[in-house]
């Protein structure tokens, strides 16, 4: 696969970490629409974000009364969501292998990272459904897999990855696993997707 023309990697994440709120909200607004779309009707208990950059999907969970976890691989964005949420409690970790014990969480998300060029969003996405509480929902917001397919949407692709977005399939992954599973289609004619998984109780 090609390589994206920026390396989105934990240094350049440092690097940017004070300016990416206003970065995502000018050249990104849909991914702000996924974080909006995923706190709506949050279940109140224990929330934990696997990539929560720079906390403000956490400030939101904590603002409806949610206890909040968070993990992101990149430190700068970490201290920005310590400002941000203080009283969330954080870790540095990765997605592939999340320092806590299965069935912990009653929501586990993520928005905007696991769509990453060359990411093994299977392993991921097993790690968020071991981390779910039986009962407890998985919800992401993120570019996906479109239902369809077309020119319009292999030209979209096409430029995603040149940006090191790769639509992963999330709604296949959870049904094929037995999780009763919801999409929305946000934006970009399907591309980018607010998806909700229940784990059965
Ligand atoms: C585009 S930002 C999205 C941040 C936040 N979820 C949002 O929607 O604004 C991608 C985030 O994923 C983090 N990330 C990238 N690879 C990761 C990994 N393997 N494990 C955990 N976090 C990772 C980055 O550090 C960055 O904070």
């Amino acid at each position: 696969m090609a390589k994206p023309l920026i390396n989105w990697s934990p240094k350049f994440y440092d690097r940017i970490s004070k300016k990416y709120d206003l970065l995502s909200r000018v050249f990104f607004s849909m991914g702000e629409k996924g974080k909006e779309r995923v706190v709506i009707n949050l279940r109140i208990g224990s929330i934990l974000d696997i990539a929560c950059g720079s906390g403000g999907l956490l400030k939101d969970a904590v603002g409806v009364g949610a206890r909040a976890f968070g993990s992101d691989t990149s430190w700068g964005m970490l201290t920005e969501t310590r400002f941000k949420a203080p009283s969330a409690n954080l870790v540095q970790a990765s997605f592939y292998e999340l320092p806590f014990k299965g069935d912990t969480f009653d929501t586990v998300v993520e928005t905007n990272a696991v769509s990453g060029v060359e990411i093994e969003s299977d392993i991921v996405l097993s790690e968020m459904v071991r981390l779910c509480k039986p009962g407890g929902e998985i919800r992401i917001g993120d570019y996906a897999k479109a239902p369809k397919d077309n020119l319009w949407q292999r030209f979209m692709e096409w430029i995603g990855v040149l940006f090191g977005d790769y639509p992963h399939d999330y709604v296949t992954y959870f049904r094929a696993r037995g999780l009763q599973t919801e999409v929305e289609y946000l934006g970009f004619d399907g591309m980018y997707q607010y998806v909700r998984a229940e784990k059965a109780a």
